[in-house]
């Protein structure tokens, strides 16, 4: 079953140019319709949005904000479920509740949109990966995301995917919304259509981080820094390593680097930069230099045109091609690579991670 693979996760990883084009296979228009049969109705009454979440799906709604204010121009909110089902929030009945789930059975999560609805919010959407889970029967709208089954307990192709349905719905509310000229979504839906190729062209990255993972293997810490859309990114790639590699990551948003990390910077931490060829390059660049003027380890997963070359403490991997507004989906994957084979070095079960449950059932 596992083909040429050693692990569950090797091999999901590997699934990602598939899972998408899954994901992707029954859209044709970009119509609210993909979303439900009521979607129509409730998107054009939606002023704002609400993503509940926990873990790598939080992460994925993260990445969501971006999109949904920077592309629909919609007010977008991300919470972790197990803070907002316990906390004293606001509630706007013009919310459109976005829950963000693998599994569609995590308690907090589940709870926290029975929690949103009890508070008036009955514009429930479910962004799922299984079609008769418990979130998705709770939801009125829902998009079914097709990975496939996943068993490796950190989640890879489920998040990719979750990406991927994420950005259909931030071009169909932005359509709703009247921002979005039938240039821009064509545009638009042309890229998306082509990320299954653009990751495949990243997963031959893998040699190249394997020989990372390599002197990663022997750390106890690794800093992951990125900004703008590629932060949760970051967050993503810190999480996926220090789950499988029991390595402690942290991720921060590359400007906070001067308000705390940066003491932690020495010869021994490696920093694991995400390096997208976007208006904020200059700004990453100079805290690149931060790091440097402090003797710690770049390791940059650089887009072509950035100007970033190997240097003594700058390594630096190049990724195929500069992907827009869905690279944060392509910069993921040299991240879960990574995790995955600085986990195996480490000789880790990589596919259960100690203390860790695949879905989180309980609170
Ligand atoms: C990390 C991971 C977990 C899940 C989290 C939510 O690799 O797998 O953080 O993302 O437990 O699970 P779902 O998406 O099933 O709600």
């Amino acid at each position: 079953e596992l083909g040429p693979y050693r692990h569950y996760m090797q091999k999901e990883i590997f699934e990602q140019p598939r899972a998408i084009a899954d994901t992707l296979e029954a859209v044709g228009d970009v119509t609210p319709g993909l979303f439900g049969e009521k979607a129509a109705e409730v998107f054009n009454d939606v002023d704002r949005i609400l993503m509940i979440a926990c873990g790598t799906s939080y992460y994925a709604a993260l990445t969501s904000k971006y999109w949904l204010e920077g592309i629909a121009g919609i007010p977008c909110d991300v919470e972790i479920a197990s803070e907002y089902r316990y906390r004293k929030s606001v509630p706007n009945p013009k919310t459109l509740v976005v829950t963000i789930s693998q599994s569609g059975e995590t308690a907090d999560t589940l709870a926290a949109l029975k929690h949103a609805r009890d508070l008036g919010m009955t514009k429930t959407l479910t962004i799922c990966n299984v079609a008769t889970s418990a979130m998705v029967r709770e939801s009125l709208l829902r998009y079914i995301t097709r990975a496939g089954v996943e068993i490796g307990v950190a989640s890879t192709k489920a998040f990719t995917t979750q990406l991927t349905a994420l950005f259909l719905l931030t071009l169909c509310l932005a359509k709703v919304k009247g921002r979005l000229d039938p240039k821009d979504e064509a545009e638009y839906m042309r890229l998306l259509r082509h990320v299954p190729k653009a990751v495949s062209a990243v997963l031959a990255l893998e040699p190249q981080v394997m020989a990372w993972a390599e002197r990663f293997a022997s750390k106890e810490d690794a800093l992951f820094l990125g900004r703008g859309i590629h932060y949760p990114i970051a967050l993503e790639g810190a999480l996926k390593l220090k789950e499988i590699s029991y390595i402690h990551a942290e991720a921060y948003p590359a400007g906070e680097l001067k308000h705390g990390p940066l003491a932690l910077v020495d010869e021994s931490i490696p920093v694991v930069t995400v390096a997208p060829n976007d208006e904020l390059l200059e700004k990453l660049k100079s805290n690149m230099k931060e790091v440097e003027a402090r003797k710690g380890e770049l390791y940059v997963f650089a887009d072509a045109d950035t100007g970033l070359e190997s240097t003594e403490h700058i390594h630096v991997i190049r990724m195929p091609e500069n992907y827009g507004p869905l690279s944060p989906i392509l910069h993921v994957v040299p991240l879960q690579l990574l995790a995955y084979h600085t986990a195996f070095i480490r000789g880790n079960d990589v596919d259960k991670p100690r203390n860790l449950a695949k879905s989180v059932t309980t609170e």
